[in-house]
């Protein structure tokens, strides 16, 4: 069975309550929950993680390169602005999936750079919580592949 990674950074843990304008009123577990029904309909398991802390994502990261299938990373606020989370992920073998909740080049120009979409395979983002479906369902094939 395929294993994948899900990674979310800073502040993610505030989920539904943290600028609900933006970010819509689905807590953090409830995306996990929503991940883990569709990780089981597509035959895969999910590891669900989030710290606010860019080492123990660093962290992280190389524990997937020895246990994953495939990453699903949420870096936050830390996508902007880490190369330490970028060069760790060029380390990682396996397919990569950024994914943001809100449309970040819609955002302020600082939002606009992601140094980890840099060295991922896809980028989803501006679809709110239905961009982890969406990241899932994507790996499930470039897995198999
Ligand atoms: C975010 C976008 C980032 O710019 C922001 O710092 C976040 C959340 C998103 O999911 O839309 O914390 O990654």
């Amino acid at each position: 069975m395929a294993s994948i990674t899900v990674l979310n950074g800073p502040n993610l843990n505030l989920l539904g309550e943290r600028e609900p304008q933006i970010y819509g009123h689905q807590t953090l577990d409830d995306v996990e929950a929503m991940c883990r029904d569709h990780a089981a309909s597509l035959d895969m398991e999910i590891d669900f993680r989030q710290s606010n802390h860019e080492g123990v994502l660093i962290d992280w990261v190389q524990e997937a390169r020895r246990l994953a299938d495939g990453l699903i990373c949420n870096f936050g606020a830390l996508s902007h602005t880490s190369i330490g989370l970028h060069d760790a992920l060029l380390a990682v073998d396996v397919p990569i999936i950024e994914v943001h909740l809100s449309n970040i080049h819609s955002r302020e120009t600082f939002r606009h750079h992601s140094y980890t979409a840099s060295v991922s395979k896809g980028v989803i983002m501006g679809l709110g919580p239905d961009g982890y479906r969406l990241a899932l369902t994507a790996l499930a094939e470039l897995v198999d592949g």
